[in-house]
């Protein structure tokens, strides 16, 4: 359990975050605490609501159910003042702080399709200063959860990436403790994974997927931004939500999704990368704004901007 895989000398998460900030320290512990919660509701709210977010995309009951899990504890926190979800046309608020407080972007429950199949399930956040929207370039602190084989909490605060694994027996039962930390994301690319329906691929996406199976990089693709993101992360590659010759801004959120991870991506060495610059400097005008969003190994992050304009 700790970064050599003991259940001894295991170093908590509360231990971990003593010298960060301590508003970020309460998000983030917010945020813990609703996901090992989250993760036990996991069997009981399986089926569809019926309604549809304000991106047109199907509601599940887990989406309604963690989205209200989150803000609720978000704004219990004292140190939020305004908490914007992919499931909410509106952001909810907590008026006093809503200028100077930390504001938070979510998506509560990524990759709400795979909920029926039992494949792996995400929640990613933001952490920026002031109202939203604003550019990942502002970004304070960004975290992403994965619900999967094991529940994981992967976070920076603006400096190192750590990942915490969540001890559900034993001595620390109910405490996330240190599995990695200072995550580099290789350079050497072994994985990608390329959503959106490959007939749609615009030429140059087409093309630049055809550089990486050329060189033997492995296909892995499980429909959730943050489980195939997260082996990006670890094994090194390409991540890609593409533009679309139906979609040419892609369907990733800036700020609920894209932004967040590009943050984490860059602070472990990696890149990202609207298709031009980099996703921190896309600058959202609207909450639920999309953008073409590429994550992963720096190099290869570089050539494909670079094939992205010899194109
Ligand atoms: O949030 C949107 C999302 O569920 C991502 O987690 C995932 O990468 C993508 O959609 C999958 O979309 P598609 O089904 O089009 O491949």
């Amino acid at each position: 359990m700790n970064e050599t895989g003991s259940r001894d000398n295991v170093r908590t998460l509360e231990h971990y975050l003593q010298g960060t900030a301590p508003e970020i320290v309460k998000v983030y512990l917010a945020i813990a605490q609703s996901a090992l919660r989250l993760s036990d509701e996991l069997p009981f709210h399986t089926g569809m609501t019926g309604g549809v977010n304000p991106s047109g995309d199907q509601q599940a009951q887990l989406d309604i159910f963690s989205n209200d899990l989150f803000c609720d504890s978000l704004l219990a926190s004292g140190v939020v003042g305004q908490v914007a979800s992919e499931e909410m046309e509106q952001p909810r608020e907590s008026g006093p702080l809503r200028e100077h407080g930390l504001s938070v972007a979510m998506d509560p429950l990524d990759g709400s399709s795979n909920i029926a199949t039992n494949n792996p399930l995400g929640s990613i956040f933001g952490i920026w200063r002031g109202p939203l929207p604003q550019p990942g370039r502002s970004l304070l602190a960004s975290l992403f959860v994965t619900y999967g084989p094991t529940l994981t909490l992967t976070l920076t605060a603006g400096k190192k990436v750590a990942q915490f694994v969540a001890v559900r027996s034993g001595p620390h039962r109910g405490s996330y403790v240190l599995a990695n930390d200072g995550m580099v994301l290789p350079d050497t690319p072994e994985v990608y994974g390329i959503g959106g329906e490959r007939g749609k691929w615009t030429p140059r996406v087409e093309a630049f997927v055809q550089t990486l199976e050329k060189r033997g990089m492995k296909l892995r693709y499980g429909g959730t931004f943050i489980g195939d993101f997260n082996q990006v992360l670890k094994r090194g590659g390409l991540f890609a939500y593409p533009e679309l010759t139906n979609k040419p801004h892609g369907k990733l959120r800036v700020l609920y999704e894209s932004a967040p991870v590009g943050f984490l991506a860059e602070l472990a060495g990696g890149a990202s990368s609207d298709g031009r610059r980099s996703l921190l400097e896309v600058e959202p005008r609207a909450l639920a704004e999309t953008s073409p969003c590429y994550v992963g190994s720096r190099g290869l992050l570089r050539e494909l901007q670079s094939a992205f304009v010899r194109a």
